[in-house]
């Protein structure tokens, strides 16, 4: 490892979209490439830190030098995260299903004539709120990220509080922003004591930026 302001420092990162069985050929999924958390990743390594990198099945490679995790359903992420703690940081980047088909099987659905099967989805655990919300071994610092498309600051602000995380990370994933799948990111940081706009920026950029933040803060910390 390098040395850096994060060197001795243990950050955790989850990235990339969980895949949701609905049989062994067949799955729910999202639109989210992983950039933005391999990027994160990718600068807490290069400011020194140890990185835990929990991934789902992202379209970009994950770095080079960090723990990969690979997961693939939400229920797995939490499992993995919560085996990579402790961690001085957490940054939540996943974009992690909502739901999961409720008794996804080990058989492939059949296709019958006439007949169009019925899917049933279940809540899936939500880890940033589990992390964040952890009486033992909450890492010191947890981060989300709130992907809006409206009322951007507001909906943040309020998720903020309702996750017990630290900061958000809002962004406007609006389709004409090109934000989700693109390279740019455009975010404002919401903490408790206060809001700042970071200008659009590429996603790189952003992610160092987050990093140093995150070592200013955890210098002041302890
Ligand atoms: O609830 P929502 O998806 O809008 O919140 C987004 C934030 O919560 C992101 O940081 C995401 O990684 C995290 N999240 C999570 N587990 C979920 C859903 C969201 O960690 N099941």
């Amino acid at each position: 490892l390098g040395s850096g302001p994060l060197t001795g420092r243990h950050v955790l990162v989850t990235s990339g979209p969980t895949h949701e069985p609905i049989d062994p050929v067949r799955y729910i999924a999202n639109r989210s490439s992983g950039a933005q958390g391999a990027a994160i990743a990718s600068a807490a390594r290069a400011a020194g830190a140890r990185v835990s990198f929990v991934t789902g099945p992202a379209t970009v490679p994950p770095p080079t030098g960090v723990d990969v995790i690979r997961v693939e359903t939400a229920a797995e992420m939490l499992r993995a995260v919560e085996a990579a703690l402790p961690a001085d940081a957490a940054v939540f980047a996943a974009a992690v299903a909502d739901w999961h088909v409720e008794g996804a099987g080990d058989t492939k659905m059949k296709k019958r004539p006439g007949e169009v099967p019925q899917i049933r989805l279940a809540e899936n655990p939500d880890i940033l709120r589990r992390i964040a919300g952890l009486d033992a071994g909450r890492p010191p610092l947890v981060v989300g990220f709130a992907a809006e498309t409206e009322n951007v600051e507001e909906n943040a602000a309020a998720k903020r509080l309702r996750k017990g995380c630290d900061w958000i990370l809002a962004n406007d994933v609006s389709a004409d922003t090109g934000i989700m799948g693109g390279s740019e990111n455009a975010v404002t940081l919401i903490a408790q004591d206060g809001v700042e706009r970071w200008p659009r920026a590429g996603k790189d950029a952003v992610a160092r930026r987050l990093v140093d933040r995150i070592a200013a803060h955890l210098a002041t910390t302890a």
